[in-house]
Order: structure tokens, then C-alpha cells, then sequence
């Protein structure tokens, strides 16, 4: 286990009365069921749940009459600070966590992902130190392989046995920068099986973007647009493929982030209907928004779109993937939250090829997914817990502390108003961007409380946050959900050799060329 021990950090101020609340006559929304109960919550732990509950004195309670109890959101894709294409993420891990707990999230997952040949325990001591002085709510780390060898492989065993990290991100992107060969994925993904981990892939086909990219800029297409025309749906969704591919080889459980085409989207259907073990992460952007914006004349609003994989000019993806979403051909919704400012997102002004990759999300997803997914008709409440908290409690082996409103379970608690609504922009959102991929949308499915470790940290309207007080949060390998069936399968598919008789018959002389 971890070295660190996670300190407990409660200011004075928050030490009594808000540390007992009783959340009266809401309605909870669990993965699985919805019941009427109220919510007894002392030292940051669910410890009643029922009706007539007797509880001890002194504790505050909220009217939740009207409103339903669901578990506090989990983004599991993150980029908090991320220093990327030269410049550093805008949102670091206060504004980035203030924002998300504001939206109804009350957990992250974050990646550390560092320059090839980079110590990965090195590169996660310095996430570590960059995360826990700041973050407003818990969180955990999955950490990137840009690089292949025995030492990698070496410290991938120290981070799933010592310090808490159960999942391993590799890229088939970014080519020279972090992307990895096919035969070293394979390795990557079958270390991730010995030991339980999860593996984890950016798929797009790194090469075809680089050629594809560079014949761009020799037709003089050097802005923003550019930026799709080089990495097509069919760059992503044969990447997705052969990603599969490789981890059923290697008997790995794989999981696709940022699913942001159709054709990648049914890739994954696909796959998924035939017995693959694999999950599919739809992003707020890809549901909430489009392509289109990167054919904007607005250089900066074109600009502000740009992500990798991009999101795709045929309007009706985001209804097609919050569809998938909705069915469980994708698992969960992320955000990929890596946000740059306008003066940063200018170094590619005359080359898209330098625009950092990123957008904004965290704060909006839990809004977004209630909006198009919920009121749509396209989702009922329980499916949108699985796909803002359950499912990734349960892939990333957190459940049930995490991701279920039970007795027992960490009180990340959100009170949520179905009703309320709100509209979207740079000007009032908590994020440190001045640009917000879904300016001027108004949504329904508005937090009115979010509650973190039992504080109540988003109070009729008033967001109270402390800086440091999230923890890191451990997460252990060999979850049930992703390996019950990749173990079962190990033992049952071994190959056998077929015993037969040796041949004794002649056998030609081999012809060694000159
Ligand atoms: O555009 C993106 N997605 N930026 C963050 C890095 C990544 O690929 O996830
Ligand atoms: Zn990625
Ligand atoms: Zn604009
Ligand atoms: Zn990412």
C-alpha cells in the first residue's frame, strides 16, 4: 500500500455541526432502484438510510422534498494542469475539482502522463505533489505507458502493489511524442492482465494523422478545420478495431476513451455484442456539441473546439452516441477536461498542428447528460447514475464506497433538481478557461446541494470549497466487474498441443539464397 497516509484534512470550521446532516424527504436514485428514504450521514460515511430513522442530535438537516438523492458524479478523464503541446492545462487541480463539485461531480480521475523514457513512479510522485495540495474533492490517478521496457513494466507492478493505481493508458496517437507499436501495446496489455490492471487506449491511428496532416498544410489548409479533415472518423474507428484486437490477444479487459465517432461508437457495439471485454467512454463534448464549430470563421472559436480524437462535423453523432450510451454500448461519460486559453490555444494560430488539444467539461457533463440524455426520453435516472458514477466505481474498483447512495458508502452525495434550470457560459462558470464549449445552451438538471466526504460543499446556491481537502483515493486491482470473465476465460481457452506421432518421412535440404 501507499507510503502516503491520506490525512484526513477538515477545517476547524467544518468540524461540528456539519459533519452529522440528515437529508429529509428526497427521492434516491441508485444504478439499480429508486426509493423514497431520507439519508443519515455522520464523518463522511451513509450511515442510515430509511424512513422514521432515529439519529442523534445536533445534526443539520436539508429539505430534499421534491428532489432526488443520487451519487456525487465521477469524471473519470481528466487533465488538470496537464503540461501538453507546449503549454500547461488552465485548470489546475483547485479550479479544475471547485468546478467539477459546482456541476454535481465529487470525484476525478486524473492521468499522469509524461515524456517518453520518464520514470513512471518518478512522474507519479509529481502528480501526486501537484494533486493533493490542491484538490476540493477525492481523487485518483491512472497513469499513461508512453514508453516500453523492463523498468516500465517493472514499476507498473509498484503502482498497482504500492501505490494505489489500478489502470494504464496508452496512446496510438501523438506519433514521436506518446504513441506506442502495436508489440509494444500487446506487452502494455498483458502486463495490465497479470496484474489485474485495467489498459486503457486513445485510439487513432497516429501515422495516418501525421501523413494526412502534413498533406494539409502543403495544400495552404492550415486552420482549425484542418484539424478534422486529418484524423476522419474511419482514422479512429480503425484504431478502435485494432486496439480490441490486440487486448482480446493479449486477454486483457480494454477500455476506449473518448469514443467521439459513430463508426468507432459501433465498433465497440459490435465488439461488445460478440463477448469482447470491453467499455466505451462518450465525453460531455461529443454528446453536448459538434464538428461543425471548426469550420467557424472565428478563428478563436474554431480553435476553442480543438481535441483529440476531434469531434465530428455530421450533426446527428451526439444523438447517436448519448443512444449508444443510453443502451450500454458505452459504459460511461467523461469529460476529457483539458482546457486552454485563448493566448495558448494561439500558438497554433498559423498552424493547426500547434493548437493544444483540449476542452472544458467537468463542470457541465452532469447537466448535459440530464438534458440530452434524461429529458430526451433516451434515459431513465438509473441509467444516468451508471453512466456519471456507478459504472466507473465499478470498473475502476471503487464501488461500493463510491457510486451507490447505501448505508456504508462514502456521503459524495448530490442533491439533484430534475427541474431547475440553467444556462451555460465562460462568464459565470467556475472553470479557470475563458471559453466554454457549450456557451448559451440551457440545461436542465441543476445540483442544488453537492455533498463531498460529508461537507456540504455547494449550499443553496453558494459553492464552499477547500483547497486539499479531497484525498487520493486507492484503487485496487482485480476488479470483479472487468475480471470475472478474463479470468474464467485464462483458465478455460489455455492452448493444448495435439499429441501425435512424430513424422519420419523424408525432408527436403532448405535452400540458403547467396
Ligand atoms: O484533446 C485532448 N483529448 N487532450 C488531452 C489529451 C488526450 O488525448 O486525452
Ligand atoms: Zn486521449
Ligand atoms: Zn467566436
Ligand atoms: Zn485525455
Amino acid at each position: 500500500m501507499s507510503n502516503r497516509t491520506p490525512v484526513k484534512k477538515v477545517p476547524i470550521h467544518l468540524q461540528s455541526a456539519q459533519s452529522r446532516l440528515f437529508l429529509k424527504g428526497g427521492k434516491i436514485v441508485n444504478d439499480d432502484q429508486t426509493f423514497y428514504a431520507d439519508v443519515y450521514i455522520e464523518d463522511g460515511i451513509i450511515k442510515q438510510l430509511g424512513q422514521n430513522l432515529v439519529i442523534p442530535g445536533g445534526a443539520r438537516t436539508i429539505d430534499a422534498k421534491g428532489k432526488l438523492i443520487i451519487p456525487g458524479g465521477i469524471d473519470p478523464h481528466t487533465h488538470m494542469q496537464l503540461p501538453f503541446m507546449g503549454t500547461t492545462a488552465a485548470d489546475d487541480f483547485y479550479s479544475g475539482t471547485k468546478a467539477a463539485l459546482a456541476g454535481g461531480t465529487t470525484m476525478i480521475i486524473d492521468f499522469v502522463v509524461d515524456q517518453k523514457g520518464v520514470s513512471l513512479l518518478d512522474a507519479y510522485e509529481k502528480w501526486r505533489g501537484w494533486a493533493d495540495a490542491k484538490v476540493c474533492c477525492d481523487y485518483a490517478l491512472h497513469v499513461g505507458v508512453t514508453w516500453w521496457s523492463d523498468q516500465v513494466a517493472k514499476e507498473m507492478e509498484i503502482l498497482c502493489k504500492e501505490k494505489g493505481v489500478n489502470s494504464f493508458k496508452v496512446f496510438m496517437a501523438y506519433k514521436d511524442i506518446f504513441m506506442l507499436p502495436d508489440d509494444d501495446m500487446y506487452d502494455v496489455f498483458r502486463k495490465c492482465s497479470e496484474l489485474g490492471a485495467v489498459s486503457m487506449v486513445h485510439a487513432e491511428n497516429g501515422h495516418l494523422i501525421d501523413i494526412k496532416s502534413k498533406e494539409l498544410v502543403s495544400q495552404g489548409i492550415t486552420g482549425p478545420e484542418a484539424h478534422e479533415m486529418c484524423r476522419p472518423e474511419e482514422v479512429e474507428a480503425e484504431a478502435t478495431q485494432r486496439a480490441i484486437t490486440i487486448a482480446n490477444q493479449a486477454n486483457a479487459p480494454l477500455y476506449i476513451v473518448h469514443v467521439m465517432s459513430k463508426s468507432a461508437g459501433e465498433v465497440v457495439a459490435n465488439e461488445r455484442r460478440k463477448g469482447k471485454v470491453v467499455f466505451g467512454e462518450a465525453l460531455a463534448a461529443g454528446l453536448g456539441t459538434d464538428g461543425t464549430h471548426y469550420w467557424n470563421k472565428c478563428w478563436r472559436h474554431a480553435a476553442g473546439h480543438v481535441m483529440g480524437p476531434p469531434l465530428r462535423p455530421d450533426p446527428s453523432t451526439p444523438g447517436y452516441l448519448m443512444d449508444l450510451l443510453a443502451n450500454n454500448d458505452l459504459s460511461v461519460s467523461a469529460t476529457d477536461n483539458c482546457t486552454f486559453n485563448a493566448d495558448q490555444k494561439a500558438i497554433g494560430k498559423d498552424d493547426f498542428r500547434s493548437i493544444p488539444n483540449g476542452v472544458n467539461g467537468v463542470e457541465d457533463r452532469m447537466s448535459i447528460i440530464w438534458e440530452k440524455g434524461v429529458r430526451s426520453g433516451k434515459m431513465d435516472p438509473c441509467r444516468f447514475v451508471a453512466v456519471t458514477s456507478t459504472n466507473a466505481a465499478k470498473i475502476f474498483n471503487l464501488y461500493p464506497k463510491k457510486g451507490r447512495v447505501a448505508v456504508g458508502s462514502d456521503a459524495d452525495i448530490v442533491i439533484w433538481d430534475p427541474n431547475e434550470k440553467r444556462t451555460i457560459s465562460a462568464k459565470t462558470h467556475h472553470q479557470a478557461v475563458d471559453f466554454n464549449i457549450f456557451e448559451g445552451m440551457t440545461v436542465h438538471g441543476v445540483p442544488l446541494y453537492v455533498i463531498t466526504n460529508g461537507q456540504v460543499v455547494l449550499d443553496e446556491g453558494q459553492l464552499k470549497v477547500t483547497q486539499g481537502l479531497g484525498r487520493f483515493i486507492e484503487t485496487p486491482c482485480n476488479s470483479e466487474y472487468v475480471y470475472s470473465k478474463i479470468r474464467t476465460r485464462e483458465q478455460m481457452c489455455q492452448p493444448q498441443r495435439v499429441e501425435r506421432e512424430d513424422y519420419t518421412g523424408p525432408v527436403i535440404e532448405v535452400m540458403h539464397e547467396v
